[in-house]
């Protein structure tokens, strides 16, 4: 439709009929399941109302949607399609390692194929909206939706934020792809302790510096809506902030997309105590530019007399509805209100040979070798006999919890991936310990006691796996661990304080290394954990995260060599939980801990724990050795570029690819500046004995900081770059920007 026919369309529009397009609600009010993704609460909406709104939340498939959005057009005066928004966060039905997997890729081409192919995906099955990328920048584990964000580092993230949009939207305004909604804006990953929801304050220097650029990466890829975030931050909760959403959002960044608050995000202005009942949170929000009202009732009984009162400009209101207009446009609905959506092309594009090849692929690169003593890795199929054990062991929940339109029954477990290298004579299996001590947390998700006591194992089932896997153990030359956290332990509302394995695993581990045979753990989980235990009990840790559908098979090909692991941590690992909030990229500090075996007092450190991770950020084994040499800048000096190069080579027999990072220091500046910045990586495949040079083009743009008196800018002095394959083995040479 031309803009002109648009806008007539929002003229010819009532209140109520424009107000309804900035009213979602979810499944329940359109005959479709609800998934629990918020509280549950009565929003005493009415039909007439629900006739009206403009999008719905979290309701997908061909048959469903196109049922709904038949039944709700002839109902509708104007014929303006209904939107489907959901959250397909890595994948609808060929399901991708989280997000934290995919930042350890290091590969954001890679990601931005299989987003590509998630919208595939996610069209046909009638999904016009994703609420992903989650770009949250992240640093305290604690934190359960650790697992949604690719790290702990802006220019990593912000790759990945570009590359996640792109692949969803390519072709977005020719009918391809889906649209993208960046969230949660922001710094929604700087809640103070890790404890979900809760307040985040901090510099505006650090919010622009660190928590701002994946954001605004997903903005000028062209997200077509961002989702502001639950927290506050400096005082004000983000739906209501007009700093955040007009000011630096729309102004500076000129977003004129749709923002659509989070779930119940606008009525929870009174609970954070800056609006004293619904109108004057739809005041706030509004007043900020909140176009959409996910989940309360809040706009759509408090906006029209609001506009009466003359309370709000009409204006205000209009600009809301027409952008949500506009987006309906942009995605041809009124040419085809299912966008495609049908059950042939869901039978014709869901999990395809090529898809689950990606997905492998994906899950592949996502993989961090974490330890590999005595080489214990890999293991030779059907040379020695393996026993796989643990809770994760032959277990479909590898695609997590966030996985919500995925299949448990499409998974392919570890034991079936083991199987195509071992047969009958080498595998031993049994899953020998249970997943968790205690399941009466899951009554805080609505499970009845009824149904936790149904979870599990039985006390004699207990003592049985147990015996029956330290006898096969002691048959076996190899024991493998599958363990993890239980998928309910991360994601939304999934903070905890302890973030080890759970208190069974690790005493099933125990028993299991004191038989001293060669061990390998796999950990399975949504966050960094804590392993400064295992470390001393295994020989090998492949950190696996939640690997998706193709988990099973790439972690198979791990293990047993067909692939050489290449992962890449994009978040620290701590030494213990007491460290947390870690990030390589701290500030200099006036009293720094120049060496880990200093025996003085007074420097910044801990009396119990050393400073650094156990795992840096950027870390990670293959079962290659390449050496680094020769790192050279063309110049001494900076005007305005550098040319910097490293040879690396492999000194192994094995093909490999490498990940050299570069690093930055900004020696003095006119504030405090971080000890090392990620500013480039690249990707370098190596053959065996093979050497390359690697060029990086340093510019002075990377350089720029936010100064003393906040302007964005590369001030004069001593920088020091650093190269590696990790933020802690660099090499470094100095440099001088003029
Ligand atoms: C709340 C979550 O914070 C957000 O990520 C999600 O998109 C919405 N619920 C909708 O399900």
């Amino acid at each position: 439709m031309e803009e002109t026919k648009l806008k007539e369309l929002l003229d010819s529009l009532s209140w109520p009929e424009k107000i309804g397009q900035l009213v979602q609600l979810s499944g329940d009010f359109f005959h479709a399941d609800q998934l629990a993704v918020g509280p549950q609460k009565k929003l005493g909406i009415d039909q007439k109302i629900v006739d009206q709104v403009g999008s719905v939340l979290n309701v997908t498939g061909a048959e469903k949607t196109r049922e709904i959005q038949d039944r709700y057009l002839k109902k509708s005066r104007h014929k303006i399609p209904l939107l489907f928004m959901a959250d397909i966060i890595y994948g609808y039905r060929t399901i991708f390692p989280i997000p934290l997997g995919l930042g350890a890729t290091w590969n954001p081409a890679l990601i931005e194929e299989a987003y590509e192919q998630t919208a595939e995906e996610s069209k046909a099955a009638g999904a016009h909206v994703t609420f992903a990328p989650m770009v949250d920048l992240v640093r305290d584990a604690r934190w359960g939706r650790s697992l949604e964000s690719t790290g702990e580092d802006p220019v990593l993230n912000s790759a990945f934020a570009k590359a996640m949009v792109t692949g969803l939207q390519k072709d977005l305004l020719n009918g391809g792809g889906i649209a993208s909604c960046v969230k949660h804006f922001a710094a929604y990953g700087a809640a103070e302790g890790g404890r979900e929801y809760n307040t985040v304050d901090m510099s505006e220097r650090r919010l622009r510096q660190d928590y701002l650029p994946s954001y605004k990466a997903a903005v000028d890829a062209g997200c077509q809506l961002v989702m502001t975030s639950f927290n506050t931050y400096d005082g004000m909760p983000v739906t209501g902030s007009k700093f955040l959403l007009e000011d630096i959002l729309r102004k500076e960044w000129g977003f004129d997309g749709v923002i659509i608050s989070d779930y119940a995000a606008i009525q929870e202005l009174i609970a954070h105590g800056v609006a004293t009942d619904d109108r004057e949170a739809t005041k706030l929000a509004i007043e900020a530019t909140t176009d959409i009202d996910m989940k309360t009732p809040c706009y759509a009984k408090e906006l029209e007399p609001l506009i009466e009162d003359g309370e709000i400009s009409t204006e205000l209101v209009d600009r809301s509805v027409y952008r949500v207009l506009k987006l309906k446009n942009d995605l041809g609905l009124f040419e085809d209100p299912y966008r495609g959506a049908s059950q042939e092309q869901e039978e014709c594009v869901f999990l395809t040979e090529e898809k689950r090849h990606l997905a492998k692929k994906v899950s592949s690169e996502s993989v961090v070798l974490l330890q590999n003593k005595r080489d214990v890795l890999p293991l030779t199929p059907n040379q020695e006999k393996v026993l796989l054990v643990g809770p994760y062991g032959d277990n479909q929940e590898l695609i997590g919890l966030w996985a919500v339109h995925g299949k448990r029954e499409d998974v392919v477990t570890i034991k079936k991936g083991f199987e195509h290298y071992l047969d009958s004579e080498h595998l031993l299996y049994t899953q020998g310990c249970d997943m968790l001590e205690d399941y009466t947390f899951l009554g805080e998700f609505g499970a009845t006691k009824d149904q936790i006591e149904q979870l599990g194992l039985t006390d004699a089932m207990k003592e049985q796996e147990l015996s029956q896997a330290l006898t096969l153990a002691k048959q076996a030359d190899t024991v493998v661990l599958a363990l993890g956290e239980h998928t309910m332990q991360s994601g939304e509302a999934g903070s905890r304080t302890d973030i080890t394995l759970p208190k069974i695993q690790q005493d099933f581990l125990q028993k299991i290394a004191e038989l001293n045979k060669k061990t390998v753990l796999i950990v399975i989980s949504g966050r960094p954990l804590v392993l400064t235990k295992e470390v001393e009990l295994v020989d090998g840790i492949v950190q696996a995260w939640f690997p998706g559908t193709e988990g099973g098979n790439a972690l198979a090909d791990i293990i047993f060599g067909q692939t050489n692991p290449t992962g890449r941590l994009s978040m620290s690992f701590p030494y213990s939980v007491g460290q947390l909030p870690m990030y390589y990229s701290e500030f200099k500090t006036g009293r720094p801990l120049t060496s880990p075996t200093h025996k003085g007092r007074f420097v910044s450190k801990y009396l119990d724990s050393q400073n650094d991770p156990l795992f840096s950020f950027g870390y990670g084994l293959s079962y290659s050795k390449v050496m680094y040499t020769d790192l050279t800048l063309s110049s001494e000096q900076m005007h305005e570029t550098l040319k910097v190069s490293v040879k690396v080579k492999n000194i192994s027999k094995r093909t490999t690819t490498e990940t050299v990072q570069l690093y930055v220091q900004d020696v003095t500046g006119s504030v405090v500046r971080p000890v090392k910045e990620l500013k480039a990586f690249q990707k370098v495949a190596l053959d065996a004995d093979e050497e390359k040079t690697v060029y990086f083009d340093l510019t002075k743009e990377e350089l720029k900081f936010y100064t003393k008196n906040m302007t964005f800018d590369a001030e004069p002095g001593a920088f020091i770059v650093f190269v590696g394959p990790n933020v802690k083995d660099t090499q470094e040479k100095s440099f001088t920007l003029l």
